[in-house]
């Protein structure tokens, strides 16, 4: 009796749906959470045949699944049960033999897991977009680096143009670099490899700032609606970035409402639990700032939903969507150390839902979160010797834009000449190696170097190192830049030349 009893009590309170059945199907018993499964009385189940409570298309399956489960075939499956609410829930079985009340029978525990295999999808989706991110960052890095040559070159034979065609197509040349550039900086910032400004922000104030902007992006038939933050909502954040990702939802949102609508944006503030962790493993504990951007629009379909953070991504037409817009959005948030949730229903809408870390709760790590660093100029004096006058006027314009004071000459002797005039001024020496007026780049250095011991020099070349070494050590980015060089790697071997304490 007392066992009785006590299986009754584990029946009742089990978290797990039981249901006992005969080996025709016919459920004998089902216990509380059981009901709860499939949102039913218990009246309504027992005496009914388990295919009942299975959608139509499913029952084939179920009957097989059945038959293998209660003549102990397998123990274990896997499968899904179709609650009141009209959902399919995927389900775990577990199930054995059992004698009930004197006649053989089928314990069946049901177990709900659309929570593990919701955690599971998220973090197959986490993966695939690091892996997705890799492979953009880098491919975006090598062409970054293409593109700078591309670049440089181009800009020489602009400065260098014989004629006004050949200036023209350099031209050209220079501004399909820049959009393919802007292209590379797109999956840069998907990848999470773009220099972050971070500053400070009040959101409210990053909206209002773009306000009559989206009024504009959005045209006529589009009402825009904004509710700020009833206090500020401070974020540490780079300015341009967070413009970009209110201005890549806003462009979506209007691409989805074609016969108008409504765009809402939302600014706010949660703090996050741990509950709400379980949900969105994504989240973290702690305050975060809310910027939610929501449409009237079409929805996303469930089969798109998986994929639309993927760089190139688009059901846009050819010409439309580049498919970069939500990557960046992506990279950027993440970049913040923020996530992104999405509701969307087909014909109804879609809100994005933006989640980036409040000031409050980040420490200075933001900021000294920069992948690339930055090459810092200086206001130092150089001297550039280059016979060559359109190279020499771009390195000139380069290291003036840095903020150096530059010098010019074009030969060894000029280059004498000039550095008697300004004798204690000059902090370093720029030289070709190979010039007019019988006087090499090394000569000169070696001349200079003698009136300054310590002097610092670097040396470029078009020709390899080997046909003028001598002496010297030349170190490739240190002392000694091959050309072509990118203006990037020469801002930088002249600030570390300028700051390390050893000479040449
Ligand atoms: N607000 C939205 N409403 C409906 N679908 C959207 C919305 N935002 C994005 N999408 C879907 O996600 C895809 C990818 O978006 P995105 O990365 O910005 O690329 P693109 O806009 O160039 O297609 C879009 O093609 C569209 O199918
Ligand atoms: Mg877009």
């Amino acid at each position: 009796r007392e066992s009785e009893q006590q299986f009754g009590d584990l029946f009742e309170g089990s978290p797990d749906a039981i249901l006992v059945e005969d080996l025709e199907g016919n459920v004998l018993d089902v216990n509380p959470a059981g009901c709860l499964l499939h949102g039913l009385a218990r009246e309504s189940i027992v005496g009914k045949n388990f295919l009942e409570l299975f959608p139509p298309d499913k029952r084939d399956a179920a009957k097989i699944l059945f038959a293998k489960l209660s003549s102990e075939e397998i123990s274990r499956a896997e499968s899904e049960r179709w609650t009141a609410d009209g959902k399919v829930t995927p389900v775990e079985i577990r199930a054995g033999r059992i004698p009930y009340r004197g006649r053989p029978a089928v314990l069946l525990h049901v177990r709900d897991v659309s929570n593990q295999k919701r955690l599971e999808e998220q973090f197959r989706q986490a993966q695939k977009m690091e892996a997705i991110g890799q492979l953009a960052g880098g491919v975006a890095h090598d062409f970054n680096n293409l593109l700078t040559v591309i670049h440089g070159h181009a800009s020489l034979l602009l400065l260098d143009a014989r004629n006004q065609d050949s200036a023209d197509s350099s031209q050209q040349i220079v501004e399909a670099v820049n959009r393919a550039a802007a292209l590379t900086k797109q999956l840069l910032a998907f990848s999470r490899r773009q220099v972050l400004d971070t500053r400070r922000l009040d959101m409210n104030e990053v909206v209002s700032h773009m306000g009559a902007m989206l009024g504009r992006l959005l045209g006529e038939d589009v009402a825009l609606r904004v509710r700020y933050w009833q206090s500020p909502a401070p974020v540490q954040a780079d300015r341009g970035m967070m413009e970009q990702i209110l201005l890549n939802l806003a462009v979506n949102a209007r691409d989805a409402m074609l016969k108008g609508g409504q765009l809402n944006i939302q600014i706010g503030a949660v703090d996050v639990d741990q509950k709400y962790l379980e949900r969105q493993p994504q989240a973290r504990i702690g305050r975060f700032v809310l910027l939610s951007v929501g449409d009237t629009g079409t929805g996303i379909p469930p089969e798109v939903l998986p994929r639309i953070f993927e760089p190139f991504f688009t059901t846009k037409e050819v010409g439309k969507g580049t498919g970069l817009g939500l990557a960046t959005v992506y990279g950027i948030v993440k970049q913040h150390h923020g996530w992104i949730e999405i509701e969307t229903e087909t014909g109804r809408g879609t809100t994005f839902k933006v989640y980036l870390p409040s000031l409050e709760d980040v420490a200075c790590e933001l900021a000294a979160k920069t992948v690339e660093p930055v090459v810092s100029g200086g206001n130092e004096c150089i001297l550039i010797v280059e016979d060559e006058k359109p190279v020499r006027e771009l390195v000139s314009t380069l290291l003036r834009r840095r903020g150096y004071r530059v010098l010019e000459a074009e030969s060894g002797q000029k280059a004498l000449g000039v550095w008697n005039e300004n004798k204690g001024q000059i902090d370093l020496v720029l030289t070709d190696m190979v010039m007019p007026d019988r006087m090499t780049g090394w000569e000169l250095a070696e001349k200079l170097q003698a009136e300054r011991p310590g002097l610092k020099v670097i040396f470029t070349s078009g020709y390899s190192a080997e046909v003028v070494g001598r002496e010297f050590v030349l170190q490739v980015g240190v002392n000694y830049l091959p050309k072509p060089y990118h203006p990037h790697t020469l801002a930088r071997a002249i600030r570390e030349r300028l700051d390390s304490k050893e000479s040449h």
